[in-house]
């Protein structure tokens, strides 16, 4: 068997289509262009492709984005002052602080500072618990873009048992619940390094979500045959960029796989993208 490949890049690209003939409308209509302000600390070279590529996403569906750079050296103090002037002016909508953080910052508490009707990462504690309550106002986006991905390629989810590896803030942990949630109705069982006999579980999984930082960790012997396989992993090696799923293997033995780079990643770049017109939504209600 050879898997069909779940195209997130040629995806991402129909939905920022779409979304720039509603950023247009909503401009239209209010006035108001919907605005991102992007805070990078340090000089991590990943964060700035990263910044680099979310900000150029803005600029193909005509939403503002505004970079605060910032040294490496940045104190808590400053970083947090900067936070609350961006959650009190009216020109910006969204509040990407981009992650990591310097080791002498407090990301927690960073994360906390940020307005959470700004907070497009969805990384806040009370969107977090709206997320977890079944009423968010914004969804986080590698979580959402893995749905997406799913529902717009027609893969049935409701009923199915999907496996998360990785239990992750920002992945794992907000998938799960968003999966399991009434209206995507998965069965879930989310894995992690301490999981017995994890290869006996991925093969149960109808949809295989991966998501725990290790390149090819999962081989295609922990894959049943015809099952979705969706690779969250962005690895740097030698060999360059590649997943948490050893491709090659595990696409003879998959129904769909996601290739990396060109699977999630461009859809939770496109997430991103939803939440700040959401945002700009919101503030001109
Ligand atoms: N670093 C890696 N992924 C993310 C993300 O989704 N949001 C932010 N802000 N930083 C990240």
């Amino acid at each position: 068997m050879t898997a069909q490949i779940l195209d997130g890049k040629k995806l991402a690209k129909q939905i920022r289509t779409e979304l720039a003939e509603q950023v247009t409308r909503f401009a239209a209509e209010t006035k108001v262009t919907p605005t991102l302000a992007a805070v990078l600390v340090g000089d991590d070279p990943a964060s700035d492709v990263y910044v680099r590529n979310k900000r150029r996403d803005c600029a193909e569906v005509g939403i503002e984005s505004i970079l605060h750079r910032l040294p490496a050296e940045t104190s808590q103090s400053e970083l947090l002052s900067l936070i609350a002037k961006l959650n009190i002016d009216s020109q910006v909508h969204g509040i990407l602080v981009q992650l990591p953080l310097p080791k002498h910052i407090n990301t927690e508490q960073v994360l906390e500072a940020i307005a959470p009707t700004k907070d497009v990462d969805a990384f806040h504690p009370e969107n977090v618990g709206r997320l977890v309550q079944g009423r968010p106002v914004f969804l986080p986006c590698t979580p959402h873009g893995v749905v997406e991905l799913l529902k717009r390629n027609n893969i049935p989810i409701a009923g199915k048992h999907v496996v998360v590896v990785g239990r992750s803030d920002i992945v794992g942990k907000p998938l799960s619940i968003m999966l399991a949630q009434k209206g995507a109705d998965a069965t879930v069982t989310l894995c992690h390094s301490r999981t017995q006999n994890l290869p006996e579980v991925t093969r149960l999984a109808d949809i295989l979500v991966v998501a725990i930082g290790k390149p090819n960790f999962i081989t295609a012997d922990m894959v049943r045959p015809g099952a979705v396989v969706v690779d969250v992993g962005i690895n740097r090696t030698d060999a360059g960029l590649v997943g948490d799923v050893d491709f090659d293997a595990v696409s003879k033995v998959a129904g769909h796989i996601t290739p990396v780079p060109g699977g999630v990643g461009p859809l939770t770049r496109v997430m991103l993208l939803i939440n700040t017109l959401s945002a700009a939504r919101v503030s001109s209600q």
